[in-house]
């Protein structure tokens, strides 16, 4: 190989970015795949944004700490759930792609009413996910799924988001620790990218991502032992008396997710006994994650169903997810389903 070839070469990855490689998975340059690849660069622009502020958030006067107001869900806000969900709407006004945005944090979708007459696209997202975190300069993440708008939704209700979990274009999470990264899926696999700060540029990292079968790491909050259904509680215990086992909970399920997706195992938020549904929403957080998890080979469930099967009935649904890699997926629904005989986890 000569100098110039390899000198080529390293060109040629630095400039393999997000929106050269959409329009790569789609195959084509028409008007869709254009507008898909605008998409997922305003949502890496809206990225780079809630990024850079992270980054100094410390050195900032009105960054961290709570608004002293409480979203939908019934959770504190802090300052950084509110600025991460305007950077979204901001990034896509006047874009001609999203009429409606859907997050955590707002009660009913966000019409943007220039995009809608040709706006033929939804975002629904977590602006910041695991924002207990922020305070204390962990990891935390953005989730987003983009969805087809069916029908002009000129009365606002946005029913047409009330449907399954396969009904997304493209899914994915932004992680903002050590380096930015941002992973994403359009049904034709799993694919990493890294922002470049000196670029301003998110760079393909790792193409067609393949979680490991089966895993050593379980993450779960186990502080919530006490409220969990048996079945949960017997999981916990098999996995304690078995030698391989590493825990991980970062509080933050973005961060989470991807150490399970590069080194195996399985998330779980389980329902509890007095909260069935468990935490985690489905539209913005678990159904995103699952269709990503996925595409990189791995399983998500409710425990009872698969969870991109799920039909939500309201905007805000929350769901039990458990998800991962496959067999410790098939193990932890063995645990629900009542039927543990024989555990199929072959590495740990
Ligand atoms: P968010 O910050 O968007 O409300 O999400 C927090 C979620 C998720 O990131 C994490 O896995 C989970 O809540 C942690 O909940 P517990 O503190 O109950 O373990
Ligand atoms: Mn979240
Ligand atoms: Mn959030």
């Amino acid at each position: 190989m000569t100098d110039y070839t390899a000198h080529e070469q390293a060109l040629d990855r630095d400039c393999l970015t997000l929106s050269r490689h959409v329009l790569q998975q789609l195959q084509s340059f028409d008007a869709d795949a254009q507008d898909l690849s605008a998409l997922m660069n305003r949502i890496a622009l809206a990225g780079k944004l809630i990024a850079r502020r992270l980054s100094r958030a410390g050195l900032m006067e009105g960054v961290l700490g709570f608004t002293g107001g409480v979203n939908i869900q019934g959770e504190d806000v802090k300052k950084m759930d509110v600025y991460a969900n305007e950077v979204f709407i901001a990034a896509f006004k006047q874009s001609g792609l999203v009429c409606r945005l859907a997050s955590e944090e707002m009660e009913k979708p966000y019409y943007i009413p220039e995009n809608c007459p040709i706006g033929r696209y939804t975002l629904l997202y977590d602006p910041l996910d695991g924002s207990s975190n922020v305070d204390i300069n962990l990891n935390v993440g953005s989730i987003f799924a983009i969805r087809q708008q069916e029908g002009t939704d000129l009365d606002e209700t946005a029913a047409d988001l009330l449907q399954n979990g396969h009904k997304q274009i493209a899914a994915g999470y932004i992680l903002y620790g050590p380096s930015t990264m941002l992973v994403y899926s359009m049904g034709k696999g799993t694919h990493v990218f890294v922002l470049d700060p000196s670029l301003g540029e998110f760079i393909l990292a790792i193409e067609n991502l393949q979680i490991p079968a089966s895993g050593p790491i379980y993450s779960v909050n186990e502080g919530n032992f006490w409220a969990w259904e048996e079945p949960i509680r017997n999981y916990v215990r098999y996995v304690h008396r078995q030698p391989g086992y590493s825990a991980r909970y970062s509080g933050a399920l973005v961060g989470d997710i991807h150490r399970i997706l590069m080194q195996g195992g399985v998330f779980l938020y389980p329902g509890t006994q007095k909260n069935p549904a468990g935490k985690l929403r489905l539209l913005y957080e678990a159904a995103p994650i699952a269709f990503l998890v996925e595409q990189a080979g791995g399983k998500a469930s409710t425990g009872t169903q698969p969870l991109l099967d799920v039909v939500p009935d309201h905007l805000h649904m929350r769901t039990p997810l458990i998800i991962g890699s496959p067999e410790n997926v098939a193990l932890v629904e063995s645990f629900i389903q009542q039927t543990p005989a024989t555990p199929t986890v072959t590495q740990v």
